[in-house]
């Protein structure tokens, strides 16, 4: 809210946010990326960022999106391939618990 207690403060959708603020409760966002849980994916981004992968390679340009969409398709093949051309880990527990 640092932002928007002064910018477009009168936006239907800004209101939305101050309201959840304002009742100190989370957003109940509708997720874009995420995997069925019956998948047992793990994923943190930490390890990604540090090897300076960028967010654009998983997300697409956001900078190109007004409302988000799934750009990329976070399939199997395409962790692994990446994962063998970096020589990061392949094991299946690396991604799965
Ligand atoms: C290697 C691929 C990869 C990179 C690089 C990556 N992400 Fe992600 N991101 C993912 C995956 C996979 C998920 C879903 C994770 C899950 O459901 O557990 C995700 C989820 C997210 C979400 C939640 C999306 C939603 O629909 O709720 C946000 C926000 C996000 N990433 C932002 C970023 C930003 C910002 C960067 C760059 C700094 C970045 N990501 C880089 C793979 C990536
Ligand atoms: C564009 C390349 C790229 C893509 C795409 C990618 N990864 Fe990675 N991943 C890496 C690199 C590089 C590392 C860091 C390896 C290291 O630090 O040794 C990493 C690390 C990880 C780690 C931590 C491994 C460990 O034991 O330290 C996990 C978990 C992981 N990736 C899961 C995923 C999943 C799940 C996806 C697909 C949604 C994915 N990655 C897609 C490049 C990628
Ligand atoms: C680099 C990360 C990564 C590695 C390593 C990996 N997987 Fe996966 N796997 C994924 C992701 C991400 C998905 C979910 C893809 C999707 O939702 O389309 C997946 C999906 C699956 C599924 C389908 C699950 C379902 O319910 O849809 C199976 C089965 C599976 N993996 C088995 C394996 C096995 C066996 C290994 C080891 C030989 C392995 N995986 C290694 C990332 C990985």
């Amino acid at each position: 809210m640092t932002c928007h207690q002064v910018i477009d403060t009168n936006n239907p959708q800004i209101k939305k946010v101050a309201a959840y603020y304002a009742k100190g409760e989370d957003i109940p966002w509708q997720r874009v990326y995420w995997f069925y849980q019956s998948a047992h994916v793990w994923f943190w981004h930490a390890p990604h960022i540090q090897a300076g992968i960028n967010c654009a390679t998983c997300h697409g340009d956001m900078g190109q999106q007004t409302v988000a969409v799934r750009k990329v398709n976070l399939t199997m093949g395409f962790c692994l391939n990446c994962h063998r051309m970096k020589h990061a880990p392949v094991d299946c527990t690396t991604c799965h618990f």
